[in-house]
């Protein structure tokens, strides 16, 4: 029982003066800033790299909303066909967290507002076709 206390003692001790050192040693160490990018340089990249287009931004909602925006029959809305204004609408609502949603909000709060433009015109133009259930019937 004492061997026990003596060693769960030494133990704190090695570990209070390790802990010690290495916050030091973090203290020493000097922020990195290189990767930190000033307001020009951020400026430069933006305008070297064009904006995705929609098709390449809206690809990004399918695991959850269907391909083409088009899935039907499941829990998640679908987002093909939708009126451009009702999208918007929706999207910056979600940006900016204007109501409670369930994940939309952690999705949308990225875009800016030339990207959900793209994205309304993109699903805009999709059709909004019913997929056809699959008939199981006699598949035996
Ligand atoms: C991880 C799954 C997931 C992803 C990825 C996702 N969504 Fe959603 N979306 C949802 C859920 C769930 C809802 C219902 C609202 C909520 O609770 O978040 C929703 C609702 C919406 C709605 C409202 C539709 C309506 O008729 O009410 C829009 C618009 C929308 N999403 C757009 C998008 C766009 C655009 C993307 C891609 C940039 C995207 N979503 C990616 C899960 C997702």
């Amino acid at each position: 029982m004492k061997k026990t206390m003596l060693l769960k003692g030494v133990a704190l001790a090695i570990l209070s003066v390790s802990s010690l050192s290495l916050a030091a040693e973090y203290k020493s160490t000097p922020v990195p800033t290189e990767h930190v990018l000033s307001a020009q340089k951020e400026k430069e990249i933006i305008a070297a790299f064009p904006m995705p287009t929609g098709k390449m931004l809206a690809d990004n909602c399918s695991a959850c909303h269907g391909t083409l925006g088009a899935e039907f029959n499941e829990a998640m809305p679908p987002l093909a066909g939708m009126k451009p204004e009702n999208f918007i609408k929706l999207m910056k609502d979600y940006r900016e967290n204007a109501f409670p949603s369930i994940v939309m909000h952690d999705v949308a709060y990225v875009f800016t507002d030339a990207e959900i433009q793209a994205m309304a015109e993109y699903f805009a133009a999709q059709e909004a076709v019913e997929w056809t259930q699959p008939d199981f019937k006699g598949a035996h």
